[in-house]
């Protein structure tokens, strides 16, 4: 796989000690609240399984699956909920855990559909975002790096469902998927 990576951008060493700081900074800030942690599938998994061992604070955890249409490298700006929430959020900090903010349309439009339920908060943690890109107003309480325009995968990003396993960050070849 790693012949398909034009440049690797965050090591595994990197992605640990960033997402340590995350979660020192989320255990501080949820001290004594109800802390629920929302990964979004499957994009998240790495990340919320790194991400909730680095959380020092008792907390809960669920997952939602949404899709925007088709496996290109461009959201189409259709989201579908595949997997809804398994118990009510109702008084519960909500922290919806993604892997990266691009257009803002998937989280836009979570986040205003979980506003329905009563939570007693809702925030975002993502671990990357692309502020360029950004057509919705989103805003992220946490975010891991801000990093440019590329299309990457590695650690949960994926292209056609392949490259999640990686466990670094990277620039995807353009000739694999043009
Ligand atoms: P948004 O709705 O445009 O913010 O897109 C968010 C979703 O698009 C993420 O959850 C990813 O699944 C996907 N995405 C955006 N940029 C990338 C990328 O560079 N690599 C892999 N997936 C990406
Ligand atoms: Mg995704």
């Amino acid at each position: 796989m790693k012949k398909d990576i034009k440049q690797v951008l965050f090591e595994e060493e990197q992605l640990r000690n960033r997402i340590r700081e995350l979660g020192n900074e989320i255990s501080k800030d949820y001290e004594g609240k109800d802390l629920l942690l929302i990964g979004i599938l499957k994009g998240s998994v790495p990340f919320m399984a790194d991400l909730i061992k680095e959380v020092t604070i008792p907390c809960s955890i669920d997952f939602m699956a949404v899709s925007s249409y088709g496996n290109s490298t461009k959201t189409s700006g259709v989201v579908r909920i595949l997997k809804d929430l398994d118990f009510e959020i109702e008084n519960k900090h909500i922290l919806i855990v993604e892997d990266i903010i691009d257009s803002g349309i998937t989280l836009r439009y979570l986040t205003e559909y979980l506003k329905g339920r009563k939570a007693a908060s809702i925030e975002i943690a993502a671990l990357l975002s692309k502020p360029e890109r950004r057509t919705e107003e989103v805003n992220a309480k946490y975010i891991g790096f801000n990093v440019p325009d590329y299309f990457l995968v590695g650690y949960g990003l994926d292209y056609s469902e392949k490259y999640r396993n990686l466990p670094y960050i990277g620039i995807l070849k353009e000739e694999v998927y043009r």
